[in-house]
């Protein structure tokens, strides 16, 4: 059912310095920063030859990776993105199978304007999946 790795997300406490370790030291293609206002994060794309990496920050006042960043201060990996065909029937299949979707339960619209769902970690051996219709 899930195909390519879309992304790894990473939050970061710092969006510049994260954004030129990608650049500078790392070598990689950074993009500019996005709000994601729906999604309460500010995001910078890595394009990496077989994925991406999406380094998150927190935007507004309740975002959803600020208890992470409390948590996790220099930064850590946040989720994975699979990607799937059918996002609808994705979510049926894992809600059959026991495997939590978070929050509405309905797809947002994600980053790259594609519907995605997040699902329960402690369904899926302690990661945080959001799984992206391609
Ligand atoms: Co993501």
């Amino acid at each position: 059912m899930i195909g390519v790795l879309n992304h790894v997300a990473i939050a970061v406490p710092d969006l510049e310095a994260a954004s030129k370790l990608y650049r500078e030291t790392l070598g990689a293609k950074v993009s500019e920063p996005v709000d994601q206002p729906d999604h309460g994060v500010t995001t910078v794309f890595v394009e990496l030859p077989n994925t991406k990496i999406e380094l998150l920050y927190p935007l507004g006042d309740d975002s959803p990776i600020a208890n992470f960043l409390a948590r996790n201060p220099d930064g850590g990996v946040h989720h994975l993105c699979y990607e799937v065909e059918d996002i609808a029937a994705a979510a049926a299949k894992l809600r059959d199978s026991g495997v939590r979707i978070l929050g509405s339960g309905k797809p947002k619209i994600g980053a790259h304007n594609k519907p995605v769902l997040f699902l329960h970690p402690k369904d899926l051996l302690g990661t945080l999946v959001e799984i992206e219709e391609a």
